[in-house]
């Protein structure tokens, strides 16, 4: 049911972990299933990707997809990342079942969250950089845990 790469990055993730004073933070969670992803991004002054890592409360594709959109974002600049479309992710992961095509949406909301986040810090605008719909605040966050 899933490729040996989606096996191989939810085995073996890549890029798990925080960065801190990260230059951009984004959470994202989907209501349905409940899973939670956080994307850090260090981007430097030329506005390159240097360093990525996640942190992934879900299911197991939600785990290779966001390793696998490290992987791809890294290095490269923020007009670049903005490639890194869920469905390059699962082109990258040689394709996930149906079921489970919105764990990798979750993976480039979690991107986006990230870049929107850097471009609030620093007062800019990303060229075709939406507000991402399932941005969890942590606010947020702490809120659901009373329910
Ligand atoms: Fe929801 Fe995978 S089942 S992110």
């Amino acid at each position: 049911m899933y490729s040996e790469k989606v096996m191989d990055h939810f085995q073996n993730p890549r890029n798990v972990g925080e960065i801190e004073n990260a230059s951009g933070v984004g959470t994202v969670g989907n209501a349905k299933c409940g899973d939670i992803m956080r994307i850090y991004l260090d981007i430097d002054d030329q506005g390159v990707i240097r360093d990525c890592k996640f942190k992934t409360f879900g299911c197991g594709a939600a785990v290779a997809t966001s390793s696998m959109a490290t992987e791809l974002v890294k290095g490269k600049t923020i007009q670049e990342a903005m490639e890194v479309t869920n469905k390059a992710v699962m082109e990258a992961l040689d394709g996930l079942p149906p079921v489970k095509v919105h764990c990798s949406l979750l993976a480039e909301e979690a991107i986006h969250a990230a870049l929107w986040d850097y471009a609030g810090k620093h007062g800019i605008k990303i060229e075709g950089l939406e507000k991402p719909k399932s941005d969890i605040h942590e606010g947020e966050e702490d809120e659901q845990e009373e329910y």
